[in-house]
């Protein structure tokens, strides 16, 4: 397939979604982005990267960290976890408290903030430094030592992170949590401040369209590993969207708030999509709209 030819057919088709939506007002660090950016990457499974658009500009991947820190936590714990958090799809947004309180302290999934902290706090405990583990294994997996955490990101997470903070501390109440409420958060800020490119996650995330290889060929998980972590980014991955997302694009994702998207198209390759303006439920509208057209360009989905 010649993947250049279509990126640059997705890229036309989408071109008057680009712009719409809004950024992440919430994280005011986000909300100054200039909302015209977009960008699109295709990591094969042979190594080789394709991209259109601004698929080498870096930008926030915020909760697309969420997948890598599932991955690292099943890496080095296997199924431990899954006694700390669900794998349901919540039907709520991804900052939501309401389910928490009827379900004991334990979240739905791992990809709603709750559950995230949950693995972070796992992380943290299973490496002593959960977002260094993160940063290091991005830097790997994408090839590229430049990949950063961005200290204004965090920072203007952090002031303005009471929902998080609310939603770390009540877990704690259940004891839910093995580290101290502010470790866990300031761990959880840091990982999803990391600036990426299109091209650094989509080949950092090449072991799920691996199986579970690295991208220097050993062993990072079990295939079975890869297999749920991408059913639950089907699942889950687009929070309250996740039907929709399965209806239209029909691969594994993961979205953040920063407007990148993960894709995985298992055994052929991993796309990454960016764009900064977000839907109602925080994911990229011409994002979603990329992936939508790539899968029916190409009948390369799941389904
Ligand atoms: O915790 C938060 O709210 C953000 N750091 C991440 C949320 C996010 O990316 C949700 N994604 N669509």
């Amino acid at each position: 397939m010649d993947y250049q030819a279509v990126l640059e057919e997705v890229a036309d088709a989408v071109a008057p979604q680009i712009g719409r939506g809004q950024a992440a007002g919430y994280i005011p660090a986000l909300a100054a982005v200039d909302l015209g950016g977009f960008g699109m990457a295709l990591a094969d499974v042979d190594g080789s990267v394709t991209g259109v658009g601004d698929w080498q500009v870096p930008f926030s991947v915020q909760s697309i960290s969420k997948a890598f820190g599932l991955a690292l936590v099943l890496a080095q714990d296997g199924e431990n976890l899954w006694g700390r958090v669900g794998r349901e799809p919540s039907g709520t947004p991804f900052n939501s408290l309401v389910q928490l309180e009827y379900e004991n302290g334990i979240p739905r999934n791992p990809f709603i903030n709750a559950g995230a902290l949950v693995v972070t706090d796992r992380l943290q405990s299973l490496t002593g430094d959960a977002s260094t583990t993160m940063l290091d294994f991005l830097r790997a997996e994408s090839g590229n030592p430049q990949v950063s955490f961005d200290p204004a990101v965090a920072s203007s997470e952090s002031d303005h992170g009471d929902r998080n903070a609310a939603l770390a501390h009540f877990m704690a109440s259940y004891g839910n949590l093995d580290n101290p409420v502010q470790t866990v958060l300031d761990h959880y800020f840091r990982q999803c401040s990391i600036a990426m490119s299109c091209r650094d996650l989509a080949l950092a995330g090449s072991f799920l369209a691996r199986h579970g290889l690295a991208t220097d060929g050993s062993r990072l998980l079990p295939a079975r590993e890869a297999k749920r972590i991408n059913a639950v980014m089907l699942t889950c991955g687009t929070y309250d969207a996740a039907g929709d997302f399965a209806y239209r694009v029909g691969l594994p994702g993961k979205s953040g708030v920063g407007g990148g998207i993960l894709a995985v198209v298992p055994g052929r390759c991993t796309l990454c999509v960016w764009s900064p303006g977000l839907d109602m439920r925080g994911n990229s509208v011409a994002g979603v709209a990329a992936l939508d057209a790539f899968t029916s360009l190409t009948d390369w989905s799941v389904f």
